[in-house]
């Protein structure tokens, strides 16, 4: 397969959705983040009432999940979602359904989409290792919990969302704990994987340093 792939992998906030824009932007890349798929699929079974813990009605409504990203925003069925997604309590609920392989399996094609030509950016927690195995340069990007936790709260709070750092580091170590742990496809570095710790970068250092790292593979 020649459409060349980046993926960046990592915990909750750990600033690879930034960095995976800026790097798709500056080689002019699609972008997947992967995230916002799980994301998508929580929100559909929390506004269908489908309970987190019963996985054919999670995974049926996941392969029929009508769901496009476009210029204009992310759209679910007839809906823009993409400040819906963004809800710490569907990051939760996406966290708790991601665990079902049955779930997995069936938002892989929606995901597997992304990679056309003239390559592709994807992040998320099993992008090197399960979903782009062939990736010609893998990313683990990380930092420390008190970093992440006070990203995000400033995140938050730039939106005029209001949140308590200590429960949002809670809910944070909480996920990645269960994203570390589950069966399938848990959150780990590819034995292959460029670890970048990001937590002393600002992002044009983890631009720069995640671009030099490609341009050395091409
Ligand atoms: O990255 P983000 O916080 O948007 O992802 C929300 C949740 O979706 C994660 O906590 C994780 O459980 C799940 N996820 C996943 N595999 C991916 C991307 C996200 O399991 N590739």
């Amino acid at each position: 397969d020649d459409i060349p792939v980046l993926t960046i992998d990592g915990p909750t906030a750990s600033g690879k959705g930034t960095l995976a824009s800026a790097v798709a932007a500056r080689l002019g890349y699609h972008l997947l983040d992967s995230g916002a798929v799980y994301r998508a699929a929580a929100l559909a079974a929390s506004r269908a009432g489908v309970d987190r813990d019963d996985e054919p009605a999670l995974a049926d409504l996941a392969a029929r999940l009508d769901l496009r990203f476009g210029a204009d925003g992310v759209w679910l069925g007839g809906d823009e979602v993409g400040e819906s997604l963004r809800l710490e309590a569907i990051g939760s609920l996406a966290s708790r359904i991601s665990a079902w392989p049955r779930v997995r399996r069936a938002l892989l094609d929606i995901q597997l989409a992304f990679h056309r030509l003239p390559g592709l950016v994807a992040d998320g927690r099993d992008m090197g290792t399960v979903v782009f195995p062939v990736a010609r340069l893998k990313v683990f990007l990380t930092a420390s919990a008190a970093q992440r936790a006070e990203r995000r709260y400033r995140q938050l709070i730039s939106r005029g969302i209001s949140a308590n750092i200590d429960s949002l580091r809670a809910d944070l170590e909480a996920r990645d704990a269960r994203d570390q742990s589950r069966s399938v496809s848990p959150s780990r570095p590819a034995p292959d994987a460029l670890l970048l710790d990001n937590s002393a970068l600002s992002i044009e250092d983890s631009v720069e340093q995640v671009l030099a790292a490609w341009q050395a593979r091409t």
